[in-house]
């Protein structure tokens, strides 16, 4: 029988890619008594992905992250890959293979691929691979509902980075439903103006100007998730990217929040002459291709926009990038 393996001498880190996601439809249900919001969305992960590694630091006393890439503003010990570990730790609560007795400090290490601050969810993805990968480099289980309420303390768009897929998110990000019916990868430009924007600014201002969400929206959401639930192509899904560009209740109040933001979407619009959706509470701004190869020469065509000038300039070239929808099934290798 082989001994069993003590995790506190591994050796080699554990790495895990952070995929960003982007909203399809954002449906807000309503206010919850907690101040957050009832939503009904379908998010898509991606491709684009930020890269973590954990690693137990045999020697340290204190979780530790060093970031490489994208500059993060905020304090580092905010970053919800710090968050992400210490909510796991918390769930094991001494329980694992070393134990009984604290899990060891783990040193972390942040590829920052993605923008930070856009609508992408890099952030939150981020905190669920730093969940899983110090549980994994601690050779700790959890059941999913300990690993769930753990993913749900860290942040509400933590949740749905745990299972990896399309999904139907719903209650405050909590109620993932994977959708397994798309079938291939849609290509996806994402275009990311140098803008803040506040999510919770964003919901304040969807607040004072709307008691509700709206009912189209809402049933575009609905509609979508039926859909993918069964069986859609990708060409299908681009078909129905005018609805979903629109099926964003928080679009309106990012675009009160960041006014620029209007004219970037209506000149993306002209210059690639297809619909042009806003991913969460923005500044993201998401287009579907059928495949990738076209997302990357819709890429090139608004790099010269930017260039020539006709795409507002909000204080800076955006972030430009296309990838796509990564269409791995939970369970499923790829
Ligand atoms: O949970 P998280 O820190 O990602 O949420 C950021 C902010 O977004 C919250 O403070 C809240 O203002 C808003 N939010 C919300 N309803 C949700 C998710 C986020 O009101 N379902």
């Amino acid at each position: 029988m082989n001994p069993t393996p003590d995790p506190t001498r591994r050796l080699t880190p554990v790495v895990r890619l952070a995929p960003a996601k982007i909203n399809l439809t954002l449906a807000v249900i309503g206010r919850r008594p907690d101040g957050f919001h009832d939503l009904h969305s379908v998010f898509a992960p991606l491709e684009l992905a930020d890269r973590l590694s954990v690693a137990i630091d045999q020697t340290g006393r204190q979780d530790r992250l060093h970031i490489d890439g994208e500059v993060v503003p905020g304090p580092l010990a905010d970053n919800l890959v710090l968050r992400g570990i210490a909510a796991g730790r918390a769930a094991v609560r001494g329980d694992w293979p070393g134990g009984p007795g604290p899990t060891p400090a783990l040193a972390a290490r942040l590829e920052k691929r993605l923008p930070v601050g856009a609508g992408l969810g890099g952030g939150s993805s981020d905190g669920a691979a730093a969940l899983l990968g110090a549980l994994e480099a601690w050779g700790a289980d959890l059941d999913d509902e300990a690993r769930r309420r753990a993913a749900a303390s860290v942040g509400s768009d933590v949740s749905f980075f745990l299972t990896g897929g399309v999904a139907l998110v719903e209650g405050r990000g909590e109620r993932v439903t994977p959708l397994t019916g798309l079938r291939g990868s849609p290509g996806v430009l994402l275009v990311t103006p140098p803008v803040h924007i506040s999510t919770p600014e964003v919901y304040a201002a969807f607040i004072a100007t709307r008691a509700d969400g709206d009912g189209n929206v809402r049933s575009s959401s609905m509609h979508l998730a039926q859909e993918l639930g069964k069986n859609l192509s990708a060409a299908d899904l681009v078909a129905r990217a005018g609805v979903l560009a629109s099926a964003n209740d928080l679009l309106p109040a990012a675009m009160l929040v960041a006014p620029g933001l209007l004219g970037v979407r209506r000149a993306l619009m002209r210059t690639l002459g297809r619909p042009v959706g806003l991913s969460g509470s923005g500044p993201t701004l998401w287009t579907l291709y059928p495949s990738q190869s076209e997302a990357e020469a819709a890429a090139a065509v608004v790099r010269a926009a930017v260039e020539g000038g006709s795409i507002p300039d909000l204080g800076g070239p955006p972030a430009i990038a296309a990838t796509t929808i990564s269409n791995v099934q939970p369970g499923r290798t790829p």
